[in-house]
């Protein structure tokens, strides 16, 4: 079979590999598709401080179970399946109270283990979600990014009164987009970015309001506006964005973090205790795939929104080229691997 393998930072391979061999409990996927992500970027430039090389980079993947290992059904064989990356031990305390995604001995495919840019791959067969027959291909291979959504929002509770301020139209604040508008029904969701093309996406995927915080203050914005944002998601990840939001909030708003910056940020107890603001953090998912698939069979969410590109597996150096430098065109970019 053949594997997108990072060698070294900087040196990708699509090279030869032997099928891998099934374990106890795993189930073999024949990948038909997968998404490029940031993270998959950032280990092939060798910014991801986590990754082991060399790495099968690749955690938003879709495909058929084409073998079983022992311990698994062998009725599963056919069956299309996303894949959860999220290996979790479902002992520790974070699992014991519902937070696999952040499992004292977390594993996380395509980072930690090799990952779905591949022919074939083996996963824990509890990873694999069977995929129903009225979500397409290219749909399937788009529920790990709304997870991302799924997890933000199943932790802040959005409500249809909520005005919602998202910082970043990348991928990630355009699916929390709309889970806000398509799920939860908020009535105003304010989406700020620094590219008026990832606005533009924004508006399509539902934001009531764009505004370029580039070309103009956002403060002085929602001063003039008198706008106080009661639910904060930051999906563009500055260091600096913390601070920010927290003079913006409204008394009792919540807020999100979504970024792993080891840069500090300055915030003060009065901007947040006097307000008694909440600050979630969110990270992965945990258990969100049925959550998406739930969304998807609904037609709640639309992910043809985020889509602008795809290619077949073997142009994958010019994929991910175009991913990292034309921000304005791009959002995301889908492999195919088999037909
Ligand atoms: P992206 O880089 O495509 O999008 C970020 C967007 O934020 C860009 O459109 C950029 O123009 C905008 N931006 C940058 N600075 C800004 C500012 N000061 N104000 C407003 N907008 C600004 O990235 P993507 O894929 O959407 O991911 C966003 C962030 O989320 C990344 O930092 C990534 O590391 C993080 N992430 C976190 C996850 C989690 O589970 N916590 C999962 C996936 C990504
Ligand atoms: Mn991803
Ligand atoms: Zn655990």
């Amino acid at each position: 079979m053949e594997s997108v393998v990072i060698h070294q930072p900087n040196n990708l391979v699509i090279e030869q590999r032997v099928l891998p061999v099934l374990a106890n409990g795993e189930v073999r996927v024949k990948v038909k598709m997968a998404g490029i992500c940031g993270s998959d970027s950032h280990i092939y430039r060798g910014h991801n401080p986590f990754a082991k090389y060399p790495r099968v980079i690749g955690h938003e993947f879709y495909g058929v179970i084409d073998s079983v290992g022992d311990g698994v059904d062998n009725s599963r064989i056919g069956e299309r399946v996303a894949v959860d990356p999220v290996i979790s031990c479902g002992l520790c305390y974070p699992c014991s109270i519902g937070k696999p995604n952040v499992c004292t001995t977390l594993t996380v495919l395509g980072v930690h283990r090799d990952g779905g840019f591949s022919e074939y791959v083996t996963v824990p067969a509890a990873n694999a979600y069977s995929i129903p027959d009225v979500i397409s291909d290219r749909h399937a291979v788009m529920i790990e990014p709304f997870t991302i959504a799924a997890n933000v929002t199943g932790q802040i509770q959005p409500k249809e009164n909520d005005i919602a301020l998202i910082y970043g139209a990348g991928p990630m604040g355009l699916t929390t987009v709309q889970a806000l508008k398509g799920v939860y029904n908020v009535k105003t969701v304010i989406v700020a970015d620094r590219i008026d093309e990832r606005l533009a996406m924004a508006k399509h995927c539902g934001a009531d309001v764009i505004i370029n915080n580039g070309e103009q203050s956002l403060p002085d914005w929602l001063e003039v506006e008198q706008i106080k944002p009661t639910l904060i998601v930051d999906a563009a990840c500055h260091p600096a964005i913390l601070a920010e939001a927290t003079e913006l909030a409204s008394p009792a708003a919540r807020i999100v973090l979504m970024g792993f910056s080891s840069e500090p940020c300055q915030i003060t107890q009065q901007n947040i205790t006097g307000k008694e603001l909440t600050l979630y953090s969110s990270r992965l998912n945990a258990h969100k795939f049925p959550v998406v698939i739930e969304w998807m069979k609904n037609g709640l969410i639309d992910p043809d929104k985020l889509i602008t590109h795809q290619f077949d597996y073997r142009h994958i150096i010019d994929a991910i080229e175009i991913f990292e430098n034309d921000r304005r065109k791009c959002c995301k970019v889908l492999l195919t691997f088999t037909a």
